[in-house]
């Protein structure tokens, strides 16, 4: 198993539209100050005490094992679980978007016993906002968000560039075919597809899942490995939604992404401008199509999308597993400050 990656660096609640609502720390202690302590008031910031999360619905209905964080990510004493029994001695109680739009509202826990007070509700979505049902009608409920939005209260990113003190040299895969994309969920309406309609006039795509070559379970980065170039076209087009797409078939495979999905700005927020080609870098497919075989000719050209390696390892994130130990580590860090996400609907489309 890889070294646990340093902690991409996370900027804690900047809220967009949300309020943060800020009540004097003494005031929040308050609640939990009666001898012994009431249920659900373990202090949070207690070094070294145990924190205990609970899953309140196992992501898509599919229980797992849960996480030994200490074992993989050297955090300590956190209690993951999914038996609703410990819900009221949760500091956290995680939350999944797809799962609470499956039950709805309803589904959610309701008293007795009454929500304890220090409680946090975290709501958790790794899908983009055109593929989040329900989001209306969930405001004032989470005190935490925890997505793959840089503002997010617990950011988790689908992976991440960080700098070891002595990176592994990178060793160029043996390169024999031009450009792949691996797509599963086919939709003509997908911008992604309108262009690749256009750039496969200009330049031949191999085609991977459902509509294409069959692809062996879990062989994407052996396959994509042997390409000079992966479209890692997001399904849809917003702020930080930058999937494996990027991380683990074109990065990880040590291909070079062509992406489509947000701006090129927001994607330099993660990683360097001269690691990846974005398709809004011209102005039509054909010209794109006239770069990649120009770079397909052009070896030092090519080899500028890897300067980067030098200094930098890429980290994929490790679903469920990371996600839930990195919620541990964010209630431990957590002062007393007292908040509700109010506007969660118009702080995830923006
Ligand atoms: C694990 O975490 C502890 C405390 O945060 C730190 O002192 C130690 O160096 C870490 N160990 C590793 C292997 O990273
Ligand atoms: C969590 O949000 C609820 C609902 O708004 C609120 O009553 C509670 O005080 C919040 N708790 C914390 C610890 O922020």
């Amino acid at each position: 198993a890889p070294a646990p990656a340093p902690a991409p660096p996370r900027r804690r609640g900047g809220g967009g539209s949300r309020e943060a609502a800020a009540v004097p720390a003494a005031a929040a202690a308050a609640a939990c100050a009666g001898r012994p302590r009431p249920r659900g008031c373990p202090a949070p910031g207690a070094p070294g005490g145990e924190v205990n999360v609970l899953l309140w619905w196992e992501p898509f209905g599919r229980p797992r094992r849960m996480a030994d964080c200490r074992r993989r990510y050297n955090i300590t004493g956190c209690r993951l679980s999914a038996d609703r029994s410990r819900y009221g001695e949760a500091q956290a109680v995680l939350f999944h978007h797809r799962d609470l739009a499956l039950h709805g509202a309803q589904g959610l826990p309701r008293g007795p016993p009454p929500r304890p007070p220090r409680q946090l509700w975290v709501w958790m979505n790794f899908e983009s906002p055109s593929h989040s049902p329900g989001l209306r009608g969930l405001a004032g409920l989470f005190n935490w968000t925890m997505s793959y939005r840089r503002d997010s209260d617990v950011f988790v990113p689908y992976g991440h560039l960080y700098a070891p003190p002595a990176p592994r040299p990178f060793v160029l895969p043996r390169k024999t075919r031009l450009v792949a994309w691996v797509v599963s969920n086919w939709n003509e309406e997908h911008a992604r597809v309108r262009y690749y309609r256009q750039l496969q006039e200009h330049l031949a795509v191999d085609v991977y899942g459902a509509r294409g070559l069959a692809l062996a379970e879990g062989g994407v980065v052996e396959t994509v490995s042997a390409y000079k170039f992966y479209l890692a076209f997001e399904n849809s087009q917003h702020t930080d939604y930058i999937t494996e797409k990027l991380w683990r078939n074109a990065f990880a495979a040590g291909a070079v992404p062509v992406v489509l999905g947000p701006r090129r700005a927001n994607y330099e927020r993660f990683i360097p401008p001269d690691s990846f080609i974005h398709v809004d870098d011209f102005p039509s497919p054909r010209l794109l199509a006239a770069y990649l075989k120009f770079l397909d000719k052009n070896k030092p050209s090519y080899r500028r999308y890897f300067a980067w390696r030098k200094k930098y390892e890429v980290h994929v994130a490790s679903f469920w597993d990371e996600h839930f130990c990195k919620v541990c580590e964010a209630v431990r860090a957590a002062g007393n400050q007292i908040k509700t996400v109010r506007n969660l609907a118009g702080w995830f489309e923006s």
